[in-house]
């Protein structure tokens, strides 16, 4: 039936254009038409009329944007918290199986800096000597690999004669003699600077020690379910000039109840227990010097030495329990440590 001429109802560009912009907007015709109050049919004309008056292309057109939707990147958020939060200092899933309930020991390894001229590798060559998976003899590494200046520190490269190259060459050579038979590594401020820590962390990965950044909290856990756990930063906060080990021991008393809380850092050495109130627990803690032994840095601040071991073999009997003072020895020394040892495993297979 043909219109009345009155009731012509002209399609102007504006209804054109308003239906282009409510399908892009809503999605479907359908969500549109009901927008409009129209008939799906209605809409359609109005695109159709569109298309032939080249308004349904749009207006420009650019390269695709290099940054992702938003819903992508929520998703990939999402996964990386988990991730972040997995691997967290609060995360416990550091766990090493222990092949039997008896005594073992752990060597910590203070400051390494094994390409500073003040360094004394032939102490460290005795020390990781020692190490010695089979023996139950395992070494945990507390930071500051390398000396491994930058930027305006780099002069001091001058006063060296190991080249930044040559102390990962350095570094490489002696992890071949011991990767094996480190457990644990933490970075130092020295391993941080310009990016170090990632290559010392894919080094120590290749060896299968578990290495972080910052803190390193692991769970040895022996077949019969005991579990010692290890605290290692290379810096723990709080210094007083009476005692040695007092951020760390700060720390245990504060609530940080670890069977041992270890450190470095401040190349002098101190020990101390700190036994929880309310069960009894103790914890035993270390602030392990370094193999630096010629330190300019500490002579020109007028530090006073306070260095009594680069290192401490800590001697554990899991066991015993966790309020006994004996759970833990430390010898400044590798040679008896090992023997004492040996000592409790003889013994361990005798009372068995
Ligand atoms: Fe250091």
């Amino acid at each position: 039936m043909a219109a009345r001429p009155g009731h012509v109802k002209v399609m102007t560009e504006a209804m054109m254009r308003e239906a282009v912009a409510l399908v892009i907007r809503s999605g479907s015709i359908s969500a549109a038409a009901r927008e409009l109050g129209l008939s799906r049919q209605s809409v359609q004309h109005r695109l159709d009329a569109a298309e032939r008056a080249g308004l349904a292309k749009p207006r420009t057109q650019s390269n695709p944007s290099r940054w992702r939707p938003g819903a992508e990147i929520v998703a990939a958020r999402k996964a990386e918290f988990a991730r972040v939060r997995g691997a967290g200092p609060q995360a416990t899933g550091n766990i090493i199986h222990r092949p039997d309930d008896g005594p073992f020991m752990l060597i910590m390894l203070g400051d390494e800096h094994l390409d500073s001229p003040g360094t004394s590798l032939e102490l460290w060559e005795r020390w990781i000597g020692f190490l010695n998976r089979a023996k139950h003899i395992t070494g945990w590494s507390l930071g500051d690999c390398l000396d491994n200046w930058v930027k305006a520190l780099g002069h001091l490269y001058g006063a060296s004669e190991t080249p930044a190259a040559e102390g990962w060459i350095l570094l490489e050579h002696y992890m071949e003699q011991i990767g094996e038979d480190l457990d644990g590594s933490v970075a130092g401020n020295h391993d941080k600077w310009g990016g170090g820590d990632l290559v010392l962390g894919g080094i120590m990965e290749k060896y299968g020690v578990i290495h972080r950044a910052d803190s390193l909290r692991v769970t040895y856990r022996c077949p019969n379910g005991r579990e010692i756990t290890v605290n290692a930063r290379h810096s723990w906060p709080g210094r007083s000039m009476w005692n040695e080990v007092h951020g760390i021991k700060r720390a245990a008393r504060m609530g940080i109840r670890d069977t041992i809380l270890v450190g470095g850092h401040t190349h002098v050495s101190g020990e101390s227990t700190e036994r929880d109130p309310m069960t009894g627990k103790i914890s035993f803690c270390y602030q392990v010097a370094s193999f630096k032994l010629v330190d300019d840095y500490a002579d020109t601040l007028g530090f006073l030495d306070r260095h009594i071991s680069p290192a401490v073999a800590l001697v554990i009997d899991p066991r015993r329990a966790d309020n006994d003072p004996e759970l833990v020895k430390h010898f400044y020394d590798p040679e008896p440590a090992a023997d004492y040892l040996a000592f409790l495993r003889r013994k361990a297979k005798a009372v068995a």
